[in-house]
């Protein structure tokens, strides 16, 4: 290998691969000739080490726990910037001015509102119905409400479609939040931001004044920054997978909800307070878990452990465990779940299967118990996650389609039967 190339030799014949570079992290080998030149394919089960695309929305460095979203590090942006100026930054990649984030808030509002049809198909879902398959057919038949396909080559379009998803989403995810609750849905309010709109379609009662409590909506707010986007991850993929087929933006992210409700991926947050929820009614043992977790004939995993990226510790864990110790205190709400993840963690992280395997509480260990402090049913967990990676998702479809990506189409090494003749019902 030199500086810019890496040389395969095979079969007698020696080929040469260029090296793409990156402005930080993992550098790429183009093998687009691969198969071409040599007859071979790549086979990497679970893209471990696959680059799928070329990207500038989010970077991660998953040996420091570091993470940027458009070059700024989480830690800043958790801190001091708000989720409305998050999706300008993702969707735009810079920051906003005050004019530009004006217009924006403004291209939001104008969709603020969603078809009154829209509420039949909802009506016709049980109440039992998990929230993300609620959430994802809503999405989807969204497309049949907005049919127009998106110029990808108008800016004007692009970005329209993008505030039409993010105004109508939100009303979505709270629609599900009420059915689960059997309650009547609310209505999009103007005079709010995107937080505090969300917040009170969800929470306004029918029957009594509605306040805003900034403790819930900075909660809330920072939740929704730090699910913002995660580069390549599963969901977001699927996204660009659905997408590189030309398929419109709306199906596209109804895919990826699809992808995020799985209990290894976004389900992980409700998952991970069902099992804190299990090991408090049997007593409270955490060491047998953690024993449990090890046992390879036993399925169970430690849920919120472990990231294919992170392995030293994810940096929006350490923001998120801090945030739900201040909003417990805030709210004055003491949660035998927090004590128990906190020894779930201390014995986990001494534990030498879990250090050689480098597994860390990732983002969705402590999440749900800020969810559960704000009164969120368990099940709609992922739904929030949702909603704060859909920023993500856009940013991810629109690169994708402005850097015209070509469809998505693996290949296989196939180890099935080889060409052999049918044999009629008769003779079997
Ligand atoms: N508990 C027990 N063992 C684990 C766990 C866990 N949570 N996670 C990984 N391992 C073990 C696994 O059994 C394997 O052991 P061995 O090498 O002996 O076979 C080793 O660690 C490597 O695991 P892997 O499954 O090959 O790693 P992966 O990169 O394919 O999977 C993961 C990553 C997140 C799917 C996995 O760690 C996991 O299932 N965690 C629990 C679910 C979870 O919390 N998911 C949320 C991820 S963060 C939110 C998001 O972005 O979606």
């Amino acid at each position: 290998m030199s500086d810019n190339k890496v040389v395969l030799n095979y079969d007698g014949n020696s080929f040469e691969y260029p090296i793409v570079d990156s402005t930080i992290g993992d550098r790429g080998i183009d093998i687009s000739k691969l198969r071409d030149q040599t007859g071979l394919i790549t086979l990497d089960l679970g893209y471990k080490n696959t680059g799928a695309t070329l990207s500038d929305i989010t970077y991660l460095d998953g040996d420091n726990g570091e993470l940027y979203y458009r070059g700024y590090p989480i830690e800043q942006i958790a801190e001091k910037s708000n989720f409305s100026e998050v999706m300008y930054l993702l969707l735009h990649g810079e920051l906003p001015t005050q004019d530009q984030f004006l217009k924006f808030e403004g291209g939001i509002k104008k969709y603020n509102y969603v078809a009154d049809e829209m509420k039949k198909i909802l009506d016709v879902f049980p109440r039992s119905a998990h929230p993300m398959g609620v959430l994802s057919s809503l999405t989807s038949a969204l497309t049949a409400f907005n049919p127009k396909a998106v110029n990808v080559n108008s800016k004007e379009e692009m970005d329209e479609a993008a505030e039409m998803l993010l105004a109508k989403f939100s009303h979505l995810c709270a629609w599900t939040y009420r059915k689960k609750l059997g309650l009547s849905i609310n209505h999009g309010d103007n005079n709010l931001n995107y937080v505090e709109n969300f917040y009170k379609m969800c929470f306004r009662r029918p029957n009594m004044d509605f306040e805003l409590d900034p403790v819930v909506v900075g909660a809330l707010d920072k939740l929704l920054i730090l699910h913002a986007d995660h580069e390549q991850n599963c969901s977001t993929s699927t996204v660009r997978m659905v997408g590189s087929a030309h398929t419109g933006l709306f199906a596209s992210v109804s895919a990826g909800i699809s992808a995020l409700w799985g209990p290894l991926h976004g389900g992980a947050n409700q998952a991970v307070i069902e099992m804190l929820e299990m090991i408090e009614q049997d007593g409270g043992d955490v060491a047998k878990y953690v024993e449990k977790a090890k046992n390879k004939d036993d399925n169970f995993r430690l849920m919120g452990f472990g990231h294919r990226v992170y392995k030293n510790f994810d940096p929006r864990a350490t923001i998120i465990k801090k945030a739900a110790d201040d909003i417990l205190t805030a709210l004055g709400i003491e949660d035998k779940a927090l004590d128990i993840a906190m020894q779930l963690e201390r014995v986990a992280l001494e534990d030498e299967y879990f250090v050689s395997r480098k597994l860390y509480p990732n983002v969705d260990f402590y999440s749900g118990i800020i969810y559960r402090a704000l009164g969120i049913p368990t099940e709609m967990f992922t739904v929030m996650f949702a909603l704060g990676r859909l920023p993500g998702w856009i940013s991810q479809w629109k690169e994708m389609r402005l850097h015209n990506d070509p469809i998505g189409r693996p290949r296989q090494v196939y180890q099935g039967a080889q060409k052999r003749d049918y044999v009629d019902l008769s003779a079997r």
